[in-house]
């Protein structure tokens, strides 16, 4: 068990104009997130990521808990040139609980 979906449910918010999950997810501004869980960075085909995530992918990044927990953190300290303009969750507690949300979206 990571953190608390439901809590995590609300701080995906702070996701959601960028992301969306579920059934009728589509890419927005960011990909959406369905499977995001255990599959290589950069995966979602069909979408226009940025130079410097396409890197870190072909450097190996692949989404296990330690590297999400470390991109929602601070996304430009995990992957430089990243477009992911978001200032990051400070909050350890914030992180564990959007990552149990979105583990529901994903089989891994
Ligand atoms: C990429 C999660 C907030 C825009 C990603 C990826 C994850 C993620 C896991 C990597 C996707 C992949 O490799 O296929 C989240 C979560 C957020 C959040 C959990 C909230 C806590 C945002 C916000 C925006 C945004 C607010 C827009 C301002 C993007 C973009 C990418 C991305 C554009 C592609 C990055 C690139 O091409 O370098 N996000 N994100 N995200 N996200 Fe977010």
């Amino acid at each position: 068990e990571i953190g608390d979906a439901r809590r995590g449910e609300t701080i995906f918010r702070q996701c959601a104009d960028c992301h969306q999950v579920g059934s009728d997810a589509k890419d927005r501004v960011g990909p959406h997130l369905n499977g995001i869980f255990g599959r290589k960075a950069a995966a979602n085909d069909g979408f226009g990521y940025s130079d410097g995530i396409v890197r870190a992918a072909n450097d190996g990044l692949v989404w296990d808990l330690r590297r999400l927990d470390a991109y929602l953190e601070n996304p430009k300290a995990l992957v430089s040139g990243t477009r992911m303009n978001f200032r990051g969750l400070a909050e350890p507690r914030d992180r564990a609980d959007v990552l149990a949300y979105l583990r529901g979206f994903s089989d891994n």
